[in-house]
């Protein structure tokens, strides 16, 4: 078949598919933008792929039925290969709080996600908000851990809901303290997502203004899925110098992109060593996470030193910001937690 013959009946195909509405409306099918694919043979077989955006199968086989009524009329076609199917259509839920969500993420374990999870809520408490932690760490919930509450255990005071720890003014929640053990055994698939949408919806944290999320690192279905179930207003991406570091960095970056989370920012952690004498070792590289801000055109928010006393911190269940000293960790929590406010358009008190 030429060329232009095979134009001419593919616009005919399309013609006749025109005059198919969207079942109960007054758009047709093509105008609503369903038809993805549209192929003719030599042997005058046709191929039709359209995607409907309904939850209702109804609808998906009502559609299929008055395409192939509308096509029947067309005589040259010998085969038609139809098929009609449900796009995947999902809503965002709201989470149950006054405010903002905000989730720390990365692609890798080990990068301080968590550390940073914990700091950054506290110092945003610092600021006089009333402030949040989730811990969706399904491969190592250690919130409950950085933050000695590991003993709490959950109750629910009306049978839906469930009871937040709380610990110096921040509430805390965690699967650490749905499942203690070998939590990485027990939460697979599934039970991750449903245990994800228990934490995310039925927590009690009504007064919330700023609630932070630890994610679980990686880029695979846990992580999909959760972008798509709840509305997180913004993602803050964590990485280490290293270029390696940064190449799965990439991935993350576009995976939400993809989802239409908006990114806040890029923080380095583990930037940098100062020895006594002041001067700045940049042990694992210099500038990574610069390159990585232009390319994308995503923000450094904030560089955080390889700071022995933050891990020993962290690793003892006391949290970091919270002490007296001052030091250029804990400016670089109080810098970090500024910007995220400013993007995020959240004023303190
Ligand atoms: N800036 C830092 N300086 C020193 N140690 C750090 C720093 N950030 C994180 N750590 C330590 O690195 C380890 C991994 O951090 P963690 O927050 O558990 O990472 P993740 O949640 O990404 O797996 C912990 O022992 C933590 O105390
Ligand atoms: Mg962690």
């Amino acid at each position: 078949m030429e060329l232009q013959e095979k134009e001419k009946k593919i616009v005919e195909v399309i013609r006749a598919l025109k005059k198919v509405n969207y079942p109960g409306y007054s758009r047709d099918i093509i105008s609503f933008g369903f038809l993805k694919k549209i192929d003719l043979d030599d042997n005058f077989e046709l191929f039709l792929d359209l995607e409907v955006s309904t939850g209702k199968e109804e609808v998906v086989k009502e559609i299929e039925e008055k395409v192939r009524q509308a096509l029947s009329e067309i005589k040259w076609i010998n085969k038609l290969n139809l098929s009609v199917r449900k796009k995947e259509v999902f809503t965002r839920q709201k989470i149950p709080i006054k405010g903002k969500a905000i989730a720390i993420y990365s692609t890798k374990g080990g990068v301080g996600k968590s550390t940073i999870a914990v700091n950054l809520a506290y110092t945003l408490h610092l600021l006089g908000l009333k402030t949040s932690l989730l811990d969706l760490d399904v491969h190592g919930p250690s919130i409950p851990k950085m933050t000695a509450t590991i003993d709490y255990e959950p109750y629910s005071p009306d049978g839906k809901s469930i009871m937040p720890a709380e610990k110096n003014g921040v509430k805390i929640m965690s699967l650490g303290y749905m499942a203690k053990g070998d939590t990485a055994v027990v939460w697979r698939g599934p039970m991750v997502i449903k245990a994800f949408r228990t934490l995310l919806f039925s927590t009690l944290w009504p007064d919330t203004e700023i609630l932070v999320i630890d994610l679980p690192p990686g880029s695979g279905d846990v992580q999909l899925s959760l972008a798509q179930e709840a509305k997180i207003d913004s993602i803050v991406m964590i990485t280490t110098p290293q270029e390696v570091a940064l190449e799965d960095v990439r991935r993350g970056i576009s995976m939400f992109r993809k989802l239409g989370v908006p990114i806040a920012g890029i923080i380095e952690n583990m930037s940098y060593f100062e020895c006594e004498c002041g001067r700045k070792h940049y042990i694992f590289g210099k500038g990574g996470g610069e390159k990585l801000a232009k390319e994308y055109g995503i923000e450094v928010i904030g560089q955080i030193p390889i700071d022995p006393l933050l891990m020993s911190y962290s690793d003892t269940g006391n949290i970091f910001v919270l002490q007296n000293s001052e030091s250029k960790t804990k400016e670089a929590f109080f810098q970090i937690a500024g910007k995220i406010l400013e993007k995020l358009n959240i004023k303190t008190h």
